[in-house]
Order: structure tokens, then C-alpha cells, then sequence
């Protein structure tokens, strides 16, 4: 079996990566990446130095690209993407490219190859919950707060159209916010982890009241092996952590880990900021077995471990643009 991973060099995939060199030693893995300022070839070692995965730099986007990729494939699981709203609210082009017309351009590709895909789509689509909604089941209304997830959930419908219309085999998973190691320094806990041991303020959008339902990517990544090996043509899967936590608990408890109080600071609030997601997994769960199986404080405690011996790989991401990323979105809130 060969599959092509797209978006690999990038967070979930890297891991994914890792995972099923692991789990499933006998499959081929190629990957498609575009190496975008998210995206570290380093993340895939030692698989690219011993020749065990096979990197193609290329735009999920460009026809000619995704051909070369397809070649002797038997999968895709998809998750090259833009994948930051507060990038997204900056501007919102690349988004629209990459996550609508590379989903489209991979679609296609992949439908006149009648090969079937893995769509890794996210919790943002349906919008946010307010304090007392059950959490989202599969059938919730689709309901975008940003330009990113209004993206990702252009690539999710035209998923769902090439299941209705061609009756293509795409699978499509909506999970939760992932935490762990390998995750680009510009996302929360990442960003905090840096932030609280260097003992910086920590900037808090809003009231830090927000409610996130956190998974550990290796769950994330165990529920997509799940779904490439069990999942049923044309479905969609919810994933979440069961662990839903407001931004100042998040803070809280890698203070914790850390052993330092975070410095709050209190900052301008994100424009359009979802209030709470929470899935509800009881679909996967009853189908396929799947369960998140870390826990909070065991995940957090190696993630912080991870980020803290990887001073090399943060310091080669702090340099350059992510200064010019910074001063954009921190510099006049
Ligand atoms: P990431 O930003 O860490 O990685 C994205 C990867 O895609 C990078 O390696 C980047 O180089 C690559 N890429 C970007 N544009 C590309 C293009 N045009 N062609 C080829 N490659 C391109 O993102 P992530 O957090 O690992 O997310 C992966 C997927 O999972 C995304 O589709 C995202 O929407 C989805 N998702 C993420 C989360 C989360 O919490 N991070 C939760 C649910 C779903
Ligand atoms: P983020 O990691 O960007 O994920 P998402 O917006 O996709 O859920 O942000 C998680 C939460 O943390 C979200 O409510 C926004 C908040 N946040 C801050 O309060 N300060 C920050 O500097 C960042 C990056 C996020």
C-alpha cells in the first residue's frame, strides 16, 4: 500500500508520519509539501535520510505537482493546508488557494485515478457553541466564524459534493484543537510554552474566557489511521479530546508544568473569535472503536518536555519572518 501524505512537513502531519512509520512499516509514504513557512522538512526525520519516506516539494494546488504525487498511489489523506486564523484575519488569499482550490485540484486528481481520500478537516467549520449547546454532532450546521475555517469548509463541501455527485470515496474527519510536539510557535500552547519560560507576558485575547476541546495529535493520528483502514465511503467523523479547557486554564496549567505564574496580558480581542467548540465523538467511538486515550496532564507535561529540549528547532523558526508574523498581529493590539 502507498499512500501520499499531503501537508506532512507541517504539524499533524510530520506526526502522522511518525505514527505510521510505526504502526504500519510495511506501507510506502510519500509526501507533498510546499515547504510554506509552517512546513519543516527536518520534521520528517530520520525517514528522509534512510529513504523510508520520500519528500516531493510541490503545491497541492498545482495540476502537475498533484499528478507526480498521485503516481502509484492507493490513498491520499489530505492535510496541507493554511491552517491559522489569526494568519487568516491578516489576509486571507493564500487560505483560499491552498485550502479551496489545492482541496479542488487533489479532488479531481484523485477522482479520475478513482483512488480514495482522507479529508483531515477541523471542528471550525461548524462555527462556535454558546455555554450550555450539546457539543457538535456530524450533522450540525456548517457555519464558518473566519476566513480560515470559511476555507476549510469550501474544501469540506466540495468533498462532500464529489461524494454525492461522483460518488467518490472521500472520508472526511473534523477534529478538535490538536496540542504536541512538532506544532509551529505561533499557536497557543506552543506560543505560551516559549512565552512562560522565558518569562514574558502572555497575551490573552479578549477575556481568556474562550473554550477550546483539546486533543493530543497522537489521538488525532490514531482516529485517522482509524479511518484510512475502517472508515466507511462518504462519511464524516467528529473527533474531540473530551477535554474542553478556557485559554486561562490552558495558560494555568503549563505555568504549572513549567513551575512559573504566566504574566497575563490582557490584549484586543480577535476579530470574529469563536467562544467554545466541543465535538462529540460518540459516531467514531460506536463505529470504529476510537477513543482519545491521553489525558490532559500527562499530554501537556510532554508536550512542555518536547518544546523545552528543542531550543535548535525553535530558534531556527524564531529568526526571519515569524519576527515580521509578530509584529503584525501582536504589534497594535
Ligand atoms: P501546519 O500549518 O502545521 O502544517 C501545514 C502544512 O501544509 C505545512 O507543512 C505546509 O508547508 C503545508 N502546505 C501549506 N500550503 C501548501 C500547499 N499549497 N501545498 C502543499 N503543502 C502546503 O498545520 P497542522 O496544524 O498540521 O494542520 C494540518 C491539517 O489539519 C490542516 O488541514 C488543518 O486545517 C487540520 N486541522 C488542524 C487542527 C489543529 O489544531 N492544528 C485541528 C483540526 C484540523
Ligand atoms: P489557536 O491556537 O490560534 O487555535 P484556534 O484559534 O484555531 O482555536 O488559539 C487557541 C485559542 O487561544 C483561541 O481562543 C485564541 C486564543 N489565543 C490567545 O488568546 N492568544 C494568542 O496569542 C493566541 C495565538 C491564541
Amino acid at each position: 500500500m502507498r499512500i501520499l501524505v499531503t501537508g506532512a512537513a507541517g504539524f499533524i502531519g510530520s506526526n502522522l508520519v511518525h505514527l505510521l512509520r510505526r504502526q504500519r512499516p510495511n506501507w510506502d509514504l510519500r509526501v507533498l509539501d510546499l515547504l510554506t513557512y509552517a512546513g519543516h522538512a527536518a520534521n520528517l526525520e530520520p525517514h528522509l535520510a534512510d529513504g523510508s519516506v520520500e519528500l516531493q516539494v510541490g503545491d497541492v494546488a498545482d495540476p502537475e505537482a498533484v499528478e507526480k504525487a498521485l503516481e502509484g498511489c492507493d490513498l491520499v489523506v489530505h492535510l496541507a493546508a493554511e491552517s491559522h486564523v489569526d494568519r487568516s484575519i491578516l489576509g486571507s488569499a493564500a487560505f483560499v488557494r491552498t485550502n479551496v482550490v489545492g482541496t479542488h485540484t487533489l479532488l479531481e486528481a484523485a477522482r479520475r485515478r478513482d483512488l480514495p481520500m482522507v479529508l483531515v478537516s477541523t471542528d471550525e467549520v461548524y462555527g462556535d457553541l454558546g455555554p450550555n449547546d450539546p457539543a457538535f454532532t456530524e450533522t450540525h450546521n456548517i457555519q464558518p466564524s473566519s476566513p480560515y475555517s470559511a476555507s476549510k469548509a469550501g474544501a469540506d463541501h466540495l468533498a462532500q459534493s464529489f461524494v454525492r455527485t461522483f460518488g467518490m470515496d472521500v472520508r472526511i474527519t473534523r477534529c478538535s484543537n490538536n496540542y504536541g510536539p512538532r506544532q509551529f510557535p505561533e499557536k497557543l500552547i506552543p506560543l505560551m510554552i516559549g512565552r512562560i519560560a522565558r518569562g514574558q507576558p502572555c497575551p490573552v485575547y479578549g477575556d481568556g474566557q474562550q473554550i477550546r476541546d483539546w486533543i493530543h495529535v497522537e489521538d488525532h493520528n490514531e482516529a485517522v489511521l482509524a479511518v484510512i483502514e475502517r472508515g466507511r465511503a462518504g462519511e464524516v467523523y467528529n473527533l474531540g479530546g473530551e477535554c474542553e479547557l478556557t485559554n486561562l486554564q490552558v495558560l494555568e496549567g503549563i505555568g504549572e508544568v513549567l513551575g512559573e505564574k504566566p504574566l497575563l496580558e490582557f490584549v484586543k480581542d480577535r476579530p470574529g473569535h469563536d467562544r467554545r467548540y466541543a465535538m462529540n465523538g460518540a459516531k467514531i467511538a460506536a463505529e470504529l472503536g476510537w477513543r482519545p486515550r491521553l489525558n490532559w496532564a500527562d499530554g501537556l507535561a510532554q508536550t512542555v518536555a518536547w518544546y523545552r529540549q528543542q531550543e535548535p528547532w525553535l530558534e531556527s523558526i524564531r529568526s526571519g519572518s515569524y519576527q515580521d508574523y509578530l509584529q503584525a498581529n501582536y504589534g497594535a493590539r
